[in-house]
């Protein structure tokens, strides 16, 4: 397993090159793939999880060309075709839970799978209800674990009354009423690239006033010109660092900034972080900005409800900035944490702790109490790229700095992220 040594190696000072969205970048390949026409994709994230999407719908007879820096996705001309073996989804659970509504409706069978961490990961929660819609499945664990086989049936129209917040779970909903309808209620509101997204395919997607949603699909999809923006996601490393490392100041061009995206602003804005954001006229569909963060003391801050869901991939970096602050930081109702690429409820609790940080680890959460971080500490980011990389900062400020076991797995989302983070040391 690959290890890396961090040491902290003195003010972060300038821009980063963020990579694009990567939810945005899976939307913009897989359902271009189920478009009538090409379409042209700008800023697509380049990293292992976009690869699996893009190796899918390879697989599934789309073609996606290099045209200078763009991509061209040339969906098949009579649609999905059977795929000759399993498409492997590698580390990503976009990937895997969005095809799984894709080709629940496909006339074609289909086994899909991905590495350690991925085949850990429960699919009832997007099976169970496109069971409903009368999709047909088998797998692992009684159905619930990769590897798992699709019989893509047709479908009929359902509601479905979501108990989790899950972006990936409604989206799967979504893509599977893409000829019969279908209509989803979340209890919180999750991430909308999709519904932004294929209304500009010409979905008609509204909320009623009992909230749900209800997507009714055109004849045939349009093809969806995508600017990806840069990924917030990315962007909260590298706010977090500057605002822990004294003397810093980094600047991050055209991060996008959908506001079911944007908890982590207003969770380092409650903690007293130097974050300025600046909004740029509106490209496409997806608002973006610039952001200029600087070093700042933090203090301890709240995360629950839908807060929660709004930084849900953003938690264990902002562990890392209370773990900094003065006083204690709540987080709450993140449950959904223990099931990511790893338990990172856990995975974040055993590093805070072996850095000498008190933690009260909670089945939700956790609760943080802040103070000064040892160095020395070794930590398992084996299958996790955002645990590496949050612990990566850390080690930007702890005296002896860290060892990260694991640290291979930040390819699925920021290969360059140790090129950038080293650019930016003075
Ligand atoms: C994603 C949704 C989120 C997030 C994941 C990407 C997406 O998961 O954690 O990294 O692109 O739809 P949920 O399904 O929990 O919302």
């Amino acid at each position: 397993m690959n290890e890396v040594s961090i040491s902290p190696g003195g003010s972060l000072k300038g821009s980063v090159e963020l990579p694009g969205d990567k939810s945005i970048s899976h939307r913009s390949l897989l359902f271009n793939a189920l478009a009538a026409e090409p379409a042209r994709v700008s800023g697509l994230l380049v990293s292992e999880d976009v690869d699996a999407t893009r190796r899918a719908v390879e697989a599934l007879g789309a073609k996606v060309v290099l045209d200078g820096k763009d991509l061209i996705v040339h969906p098949p001309k009579d649609g999905l075709t059977e795929p000759r073996d399993i498409i492997d989804c590698g580390n990503s659970g976009t990937t895997i839970r969005l095809l799984t509504g894709v080709l629940a409706s496909q006339p074609f069978f289909s086994v899909l799978s991905g590495d350690g961490s991925l085949r850990n990961r429960p699919m009832k929660r997007v099976t169970k209800p496109l069971k409903r819609m009368g999709a047909k499945f088998d797998g692992r664990e009684n159905g619930d674990r990769p590897p798992l086989a699709v019989r893509g049936k047709t479908l009929k129209m359902t509601h479905h009354d979501l108990k989790i917040a899950s972006a990936q779970v409604k989206s799967a909903l979504l893509l599977a009423g893409l000829n019969s309808g279908v209509a989803v209620r979340e209890p919180r509101q999750s991430r909308d690239h999709t519904e932004r997204m294929l209304m500009r395919m010409g979905c008609t997607l509204r909320k009623d006033a009992e909230d749900w949603l209800v997507l009714i699909p055109p004849d045939e999809l349009a093809p969806c010109d995508v600017q990806v923006p840069r990924d917030i996601s990315a962007a909260a490393f590298f706010m977090v660092a500057a605002n822990l490392v004294e003397g810093s100041e980094i600047f991050l061009e055209n991060v996008g900034i959908n506001p079911t995206r944007t908890g982590v602003l207003d969770v380092l804005t409650a903690m007293g972080a130097d974050v300025q954001v600046y909004p740029k006229k509106l490209k496409g569909a997806e608002p973006v900005a610039d952001i200029l963060a600087r070093h700042s003391p933090l203090v301890g801050t709240t995360i629950s409800g839908s807060l929660t869901v709004r930084c849900l991939d953003e938690l264990p970096i902002l562990a890392i900035a209370a773990a900094f602050a003065e006083g204690e930081t709540h987080i709450r109702d993140a449950a959904e944490l223990r099931v990511k690429e790893s338990d990172r409820i856990g995975r974040v609790c055993d590093g805070l702790r072996a850095m000498g940080i008190y933690v009260d680890e909670r089945q939700d959460g956790m609760t943080i109490t802040g103070g000064v971080p040892l160095g020395g500490a070794v930590i398992d980011a084996s299958g996790d790229h955002r645990i590496a990389m949050a612990f990566a900062v850390a080690g930007q400020c702890v005296r002896n700095g860290l060892t990260i076991c694991g640290a291979d797995s930040i390819a699925s989302s920021y290969p360059l992220f140790f090129a950038h983070l080293e650019a930016l040391q003075q």
